[in-house]
């Protein structure tokens, strides 16, 4: 069975981070968010993988290269606008032949894997399978009613209230797919939703089924769920230190802590994960933080926050629930007037 992951998109809930980064390669426990789908994907067995590209391709090419690094072989495919997860399917039609085939979206985060998906997908061999899971905001997702194990319906960002029961972003389709989205045309918000394309294999007579996540799941969409992401992942890590601690620094609980980063008189709070060749110096770092490559912070208590590589923080008020893209710049300044001085990039949130 072939993989398709979608990592086109534009990312606008995510600006200003998006403005200059692919979504998908925003890090969360400083992995990529694409490389943790690669992964899922091979180790649900998928090893032939179409990865979907928009307007950030060549990031993304050169983040995840052929393949190899993680033991799969990927071909790219351009779509050529984000018209919707239907299009992005008819896109890479020449890549799936006639073959079943994995769907996910590359901003997607599926705790606990899709295994048991695949491996119910191939015993009940139905049309199509969907992996689903319980929200609480069933507004902001396509949604499906299930009746005797069947799907029996799917809403696309229902306006009232169908189920709690969210498309996660995992779909197991066969070839009769291609069919159903020639017949479908575009949703209200201008899309070929691929939501629409399930119900006209419903309203077909095609069987499809659905199996529920086994953990937490996340859309990493949002800058609140990227931070609720690096949460929840972090509290997988195993302690592991490679960096060097001096005898003034004091850890407690779990902190991954890369080759050539330095801790000096500082106080570590896992779960952490701190790239290679970060540098923290006379700080506090709390839970659910993780810290790039290359960061730089002296003076500075920081906790549930995501901080990108190349970024200073000298001396700042403490940081709680900070998302930092690359090479962001915090602190004191010597000279005078002592006002705040900044430079934020459009959309950028600053509250005091
Ligand atoms: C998309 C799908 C939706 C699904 C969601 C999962 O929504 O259209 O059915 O529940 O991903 O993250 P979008 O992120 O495009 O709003």
């Amino acid at each position: 069975m072939k993989g398709l992951i979608l990592s086109g998109g534009t990312g606008t809930r995510l600006r200003p981070l998006t403005f200059t980064q692919a979504k998908q390669l925003l890090p969360i426990a400083n992995q990529p968010i694409l490389f943790l789908s690669i992964n899922t994907m091979r180790d649900a067995g998928i090893h032939e993988i179409g990865i979907i590209l928009g307007n950030t391709a060549a990031e993304v090419r050169a983040a995840v290269g052929n393949g190899e690094k993680f033991g799969v072989a990927i071909t790219y495919i351009e779509q050529s606008e984000p018209l919707g997860l239907a299009h992005a399917v008819k896109t890479a039609a020449p890549f799936l032949g006639d073959q079943s085939f994995l769907m996910m979206l590359g901003d997607n985060v599926i705790h606990g894997g899709i295994t048991h998906a695949v491996e119910q997908f191939i015993r009940q061999s139905s049309d199509a399978l969907v992996l689903a899971g319980p929200v609480a905001n069933p507004e902001q997702f396509g949604v499906i009613k299930v009746s005797d194990e069947r799907v029996v319906q799917l809403v696309e960002k229902p306006q009232t209230f169908v189920s709690h029961l969210a498309l996660c972003g995992v779909y197991l389709f066969q070839p009769i797919i291609h069919e159903a989205i020639r017949a479908i045309t575009p949703s209200l918000r201008g899309e070929l939703e691929i939501t629409d394309a399930i119900q006209w294999l419903v309203d077909n007579g095609y069987s499809v089924t659905h199996c529920l996540t086994t953990s937490w799941w996340k859309d990493t969409g949002r800058p609140s769920d990227l931070l609720d992401a690096n949460r929840l992942l972090l509290q997988d890590i195993t302690h592991a230190i490679e960096g060097s601690i001096d005898a003034q620094s004091e850890i407690i609980g779990p902190v991954r802590i890369a080759q050539g980063a330095v801790i000096k008189n500082s106080t570590l709070r896992g779960p952490i994960a701190i790239g290679k060749n970060a540098h923290i110096e006379d700080s506090y770092i709390g839970p659910y933080t993780s810290i790039g490559d290359e960061v730089q912070i002296r003076k500075t208590e920081v906790e549930y926050s995501v901080i990108l590589e190349h970024s200073v923080i000298d001396q700042a008020p403490r940081l709680d629930q900070c998302i930092l893209g690359r090479s962001v710049r915090i602190g004191r300044t010597s000279r005078k007037p002592r006002t705040m001085r900044m430079v934020l990039g459009d959309s950028s949130i600053y509250e005091w």
